[in-house]
C-alpha cells in the first residue's frame, strides 16, 4: 500500500523504522465526523442524539473524564446533560435518577462515571441502565449479546470497540486477514479483556485470553499474531516477547514518574502503556502508541454507541 493509503487508514510509518504507529488519535477524529454527521441526519428528523453522564462524587480523573464527554457530546451535536451528585448520594437516589433517565425520551445514552463511591453497589446501579441505552456495554444483557456473537444488536463496550477499529485498520494497511490469526489478550477485565476476546472471535481469530495466573506468560505473549495488552501494568510486555510481524494494541494507560520538574516544581511524570514500546516497536508490523492510540478511541466509541441507541431507539 502506498504512504497515501496507509495515511488515509491513519497509520504512519515510525521515523525509526520498523512497526506502522497506529494513530489513535486521527482515527478517533475520523469517527467522530462520521457520528457527528449521522446525527446531523437523525436531528433533522426530530430524533436528536441524547447521552446523560452522570457523576457521583469530586473524584479529579472522572471529573476530567466527564468533562471530555460531555464536550464530545456536543462537538457530535448530540443533546448532552450532565449530572453530578454529592458523593454521600444514597443508593436509592443514584437508582431514582437512573430510572428517570431510562423514561426520558431525549437521552438515548446513559453512562455513570466509575467507580462509585463505596457506599454503592455498582453492580446495582450499571443493571437498572436500560440495556438499550447503556451506552458503556457494561449491562449483562449487553454482554451477552456479544457472548453469543450478536455484535448487531449488542452495545458494545468503548475500549474494545476502539481498540478492534484501530487493529482493522492496522490488518488493512498490511493486508492480513484477521480470520485464523493467533490473538492473545492480556487481562481478563469484564470492561477490555473478556469483551475484546469475544470481538476477535467474532473475526475468527483464535483466541488465548491471558491473565495473573498464566504459566510462561512470556512463551503465550510471543505466540501471537495479534496481542492486545489490557493489564494496567507499566511496560510489562517485554518488546523481546512480542512475535515479529505482529500487530500490537495496547490498552494500557499507566502515569510513572518522567525526568526533572514541571513548571510548579513537582517531580514530572509520564504516560507509559502495559507493552514497553521501543523495544515491541522494532518486532511489530504495527502498533499503538501511548498515549495517542487506544485512549482517544475510547470516548469517540461512547459516541458511536450513543447514535447506535439513538438510531435504534428511532427505529
Ligand atoms: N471510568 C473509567 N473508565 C470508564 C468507562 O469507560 N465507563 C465508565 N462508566 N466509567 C469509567
Amino acid at each position: 500500500m502506498t504512504d497515501q493509503g496507509i495515511e488515509a487508514l491513519g497509520l504512519r510509518q515510525s521515523p525509526e523504522g520498523g512497526a506502522l504507529i497506529i494513530d489513535g488519535k486521527l482515527v478517533s477524529q475520523s469517527v467522530l465526523a462520521d457520528v457527528a454527521e449521522k446525527a446531523a441526519v437523525l436531528t433533522a428528523r426530530g430524533m436528536r442524539p441524547g447521552l446523560a453522564v452522570v457523576l457521583v462524587g469530586e473524584d479529579p480523573a472522572s471529573q476530567v473524564y466527564v468533562k471530555s464527554k460531555g464536550k464530545a457530546a456536543e462537538s457530535c451535536g448530540f443533546h448532552s446533560i450532565q449530572h453530578t451528585l454529592p458523593v454521600e448520594t444514597p443508593q436509592a437516589d443514584l437508582v431514582a435518577l437512573v430510572e428517570a433517565l431510562n423514561r426520558d425520551p431525549a437521552i438515548h445514552g446513559i453512562l455513570v462515571q466509575l467507580p462509585l463511591p463505596r457506599h454503592i453497589d455498582a453492580t446495582k446501579v450499571l443493571e437498572t441502565i436500560s440495556p438499550a441505552k447503556d451506552v458503556d456495554g457494561f449491562h449483562p444483557v449487553n454482554a451477552g449479546l456479544l457472548a453469543i456473537g450478536d455484535i448487531e444488536r449488542a452495545l458494545v463496550p468503548c475500549t474494545p470497540a476502539g481498540s478492534m477499529i484501530l487493529l482493522q485498520r492496522a490488518a488493512k494497511a498490511l493486508k492480513i486477514d484477521l480470520a485464523g490469526r493467533d490473538a492473545v489478550v492480556v487481562g481478563r477485565s469484564n470492561i477490555v479483556g473478556k469483551p475484546m476476546a469475544q470481538l476477535l472471535l467474532a473475526q475468527n481469530c483464535t483466541v488465548t485470553l491471558a491473565h495473573s495466573r498464566t504459566h510462561d506468560l512470556p512463551a503465550v505473549v510471543g505466540r501471537a499474531e495479534i496481542l492486545v495488552a489490557a493489564v494496567g501494568r507499566p511496560e510489562m510486555v517485554l518488546g523481546e516477547w512480542v512475535r515479529p510481524g505482529a500487530l500490537v494494541i495496547d490498552v494500557g494507560i499507566n502515569r510513572v514518574p518522567g525526568t526533572g520538574l514541571d513548571a510548579q516544581g513537582r517531580p514530572k511524570t509520564r504516560l507509559v502503556g502495559d507493552v514497553a514500546f521501543a523495544e515491541a516497536a522494532k518486532r511489530a508490523a504495527a502498533i499503538t502508541p501511548v498515549p495517542g492510540g487506544v485512549g482517544p478511541m475510547t470516548i469517540a466509541m461512547l459516541m458511536s454507541n450513543t447514535l447506535s441507541a439513538a438510531t435504534r431507539i428511532a427505529g
